[in-house]
């Protein structure tokens, strides 16, 4: 299947907690690992985040720097890659910021049980995709995006996406800053939820690098395929 570049940027505290057990945003990480991921956005074709975060954090998901926003428009993109919002049953709210800031365009991905008259209001200021029957089927989403000349795509969470995700082998490679800081909470997101690995399924990495930034440490991971387990 062909399928765009995928790579996932998250944040997490020291016990691997991306957010608190009320499922709200806490700031882990300082302004260069900022600034670095402003970059990594704006050297995407898109960014793509699932519902839960949109509900929770309602980001923009736009690119912050301006120097940034023009190299893009000089190249004669978009001033903010796609945003793309995983959403089986259009749940997305209208006044979301991602509709509400920045130019370009939003993709949200439905599934073939969303609410009809929701996704006729939702086309207002998107484009629709549908892919799987209850719930979105992420590998048909990656070959459409791909036919929609998205090459190289962006994940920023939250805990259920990675997994679905990385449990779906459509994962290339991930960063992950680890912030000075715990959060606890069994029920407080971890970097990747769902229902877990059996032992001979876990997904095996390869560390690319590792690096002292601020009061924490930047981490980049490949993903490794069946094959080189
Ligand atoms: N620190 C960080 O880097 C960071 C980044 C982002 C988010 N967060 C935190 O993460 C939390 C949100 O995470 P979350 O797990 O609740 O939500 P999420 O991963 O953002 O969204 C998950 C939702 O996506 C939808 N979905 C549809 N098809 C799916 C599929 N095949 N696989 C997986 N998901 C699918 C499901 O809702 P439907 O069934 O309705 O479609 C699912 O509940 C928030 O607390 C937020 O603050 C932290």
């Amino acid at each position: 299947m062909e399928r765009p570049f995928v790579f996932i940027n998250s944040a997490m505290s020291a016990d691997g907690k991306i957010s608190t057990k009320e499922r709200k945003q806490v700031r882990i990480s300082g302004q260069i690992d900022f600034n670095r991921m402003d970059k990594l956005r704006a050297g995407s074709d898109a960014v793509m985040v699932g519902i839960g975060t949109v509900l929770a954090d309602d980001p923009s998901l736009t690119v912050k720097s301006a120097e940034l926003k023009e190299e893009r428009i000089s190249s004669g993109r978009d001033e903010n890659p796609a945003r793309i919002i995983v959403d089986s049953k259009a749940r997305t709210p209208l006044d979301a910021d991602i509709f509400k800031k920045g130019k370009g365009k939003r993709i949200i991905i439905v599934s073939e049980s969303a609410p009809a008259d929701k996704v006729d209001l939702l086309k207002e200021q998107a484009i629709i995709v549908v892919a799987g029957e209850e719930n979105v089927d992420l590998k048909k989403a990656m070959s459409e995006l791909k036919n929609q000349g998205i090459e190289r795509l962006m994940i920023e969470g939250g805990a259920t996406l990675n997994w679905g995700m990385i449990s779906n082998g459509l994962v290339d490679e991930f960063y992950t800053f680890v912030g000075n800081l715990i959060i606890g909470g069994k029920t407080a997101p971890t970097f990747t939820d769902g229902e877990g690995f059996t032992e001979k399924d876990i997904q095996k990495l390869e560390l690319i690098d590792a690096e002292k930034m601020e009061e924490g440490v930047l981490l980049k991971w490949k993903v490794l395929a069946n094959s080189e387990k």
